[in-house]
C-alpha cells in the first residue's frame, strides 16, 4: 500500500516514515512540498494520502481540492495533521473530503490505529472494486455469448426455410446484401444496417408453410394458386413475431410487408406508402430484383437492365421511390453483391 506523506516538518516526516515500519505492508513516499506530493499523486495510485495542514503555500485545503479533482483519485482516503483547535481549518477539509484527523503534535498509539483503519478500508474497497470490474467483465462476454448464438439461431432458421424454398442460398445472400446496401444509402447507422443483413434472409420464411405442388411448380401459378402463395407473408409473420430480439421483430416486420406495394395493391394487407414498415419497403426492392434477375422454376432470368427499368416503372406504384433511388444510386456497389454471391454450377 503506497501512502504519500506530504509535509515540510522534517519532525513528523521521520516520525511517520518511523510508523509506517510498523504497519504491514506500507510504503511510505515523502515529500517536504506539496507540489511534488500532488503530481506523485497524479501520476499514481496512492492507498493513503497523510497531508500536513501547517504547510506554506499551497496549504492543505488546495492540495486536497486539487487532488479531488483528478477524478480517478477521488476515491484516496486523505489524513490531515492539524493543530488541536483548528477547528474552521477542519471543517472545511471534511467538505474537500479529507477523512480523519491526525492532531499536532502526532500521537503514536492514534497515529497506528488511523493509518492502520484506513489502509485497512482501502484494501476492502480495491477487492471490492476488483469484484465489481470482474462481474461486468462477466457480464459482457455472457451477453456476447448471447448474442452470437441468437445470430446462430437466426442462421439455422434461414437455412430450414432454404431447403423447402427452391431458391438458393446465393439469392438470400444477395438480396440481404442488396437490402443491406439500400439501408445504408438511407442513412441507417452501422448497427441498423447489421440488423438488415441478418433479417432480410428470413423473409420467405412463411414458404415453409406453401405447399410444394405450388411452391415447386414450373408453370405460371392460376390464381386459387396465388392466393395460397400469399399466405407466405402472414405465416412469416406468425413464426417470427412476438421476440425480444430486436433482428427477429424486424425480421417479423419484413416477412409480413415485403410483398407490400407502395401505391395499396399488394398484400397481405394492402397497405400503402409510410405505412408499410421501411424495412418491407427497402427489402420489396431488393427481393424483386434479385427474384427478376435470377432464374425461377417458373421463369427464366431477365436481362439486368431490364430489371432495372421494372424498377424505375415501378416507382411510387409498386416500390417507395426513395428506395429505388437508395437502390440504384450507387450501382458499383450492387454489380460488385451480384459478382460476389453468384449462383454455383
Ligand atoms: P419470388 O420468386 O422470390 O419473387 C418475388 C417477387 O419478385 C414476386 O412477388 C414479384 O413481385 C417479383 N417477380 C418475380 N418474378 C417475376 C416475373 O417474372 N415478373 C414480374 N413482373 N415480377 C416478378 P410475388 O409476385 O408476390 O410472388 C411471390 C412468390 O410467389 C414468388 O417469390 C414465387 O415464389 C411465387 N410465384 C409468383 N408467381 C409464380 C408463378 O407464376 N409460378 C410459380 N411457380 N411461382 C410463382
Ligand atoms: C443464410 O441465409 O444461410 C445466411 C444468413 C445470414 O448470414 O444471416
Ligand atoms: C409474379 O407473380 O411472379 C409476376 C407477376 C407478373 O409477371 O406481373
Ligand atoms: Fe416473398
Amino acid at each position: 500500500m503506497d501512502v504519500v506523506i506530504v509535509t515540510d516538518s522534517q519532525i513528523n516526516l521521520a516520525l511517520i516514515q518511523d510508523l509506517l515500519r510498523q504497519v504491514d505492508g506500507s510504503k511510505p513516499h515523502c515529500f517536504s512540498d506539496s507540489e511534488s506530493g500532488l503530481a506523485w499523486c497524479l501520476a499514481n495510485d496512492a492507498d493513503l494520502v497523510i497531508v500536513d495542514c501547517r504547510q506554506p503555500v499551497p496549504d492543505g485545503i488546495p492540495f486536497i481540492n486539487r487532488l479531488r479533482q483528478a477524478s480517478n483519485r477521488r476515491k484516496v482516503p486523505v489524513l490531515m495533521i492539524t493543530s488541536e483547535n483548528a477547528q474552521d481549518v477542519r471543517n472545511r477539509a471534511l467538505e474537500f473530503g479529507v477523512i480523519d484527523f491526525l492532531s499536532q503534535p502526532l500521537d503514536r498509539i492514534e497515529f497506528l490505529a488511523r493509518a492502520r483503519n484506513m489502509l485497512a478500508i482501502r484494501h476492502s474497497h480495491l477487492l471490492l472494486s476488483d469484484r465489481a470490474a470482474m462481474l461486468a467483465d462477466e457480464v459482457k462476454n455472457a451477453t456476447s455469448e448471447i448474442y452470437s448464438r441468437e445470430r446462430e439461431t437466426i442462421i439455422r432458421l434461414a437455412r430450414a426455410a432454404e431447403f423447402r424454398d427452391p431458391d438458393t442460398g446465393a439469392h438470400i445472400q444477395r438480396m440481404a446484401n442488396y437490402s443491406r446496401l439500400i439501408a445504408a444509402n438511407l442513412g441507417w447507422d452501422e448497427e441498423r444496417q447489421e440488423m438488415m443483413l441478418q433479417a432480410a434472409p428470413m423473409h420467405d420464411v412463411g414458404k415453409l408453410g406453401t405447399p410444394d405442388g405450388i411452391l415447386l411448380k414450373t408453370g405460371r401459378l392460376i390464381p386459387e394458386e396465388f392466393e395460397v402463395m400469399k399466405e407466405h407473408a402472414a405465416i412469416g409473420w406468425e413464426i417470427l413475431k412476438d421476440s425480444s430480439s430486436p433482428i427477429l421483430q424486424m425480421a417479423a416486420e419484413i416477412a409480413l410487408s415485403h410483398h407490400e406495394r407502395f401505391d395499396g395493391s399488394g398484400y397481405p394487407h394492402g397497405l400503402s406508402g409510410e405505412a408499410i414498415s421501411l424495412a418491407g419497403r427497402i427489402v420489396a426492392v431488393a427481393d424483386v430484383f434479385d427474384a427478376l434477375t435470377s432464374e425461377r422454376p417458373y421463369k427464366k432470368p431477365w436481362a439486368i437492365p431490364c430489371a432495372v427499368d421494372y424498377l424505375e416503372q415501378g416507382r411510387g406504384s409498386h416500390f417507395d421511390p426513395r428506395c429505388v433511388d437508395a437502390f440504384t444510386k450507387d450501382w458499383d456497389a450492387v454489380l460488385e453483391i451480384m459478382n460476389r454471391y453468384h449462383e454455383k454450377a
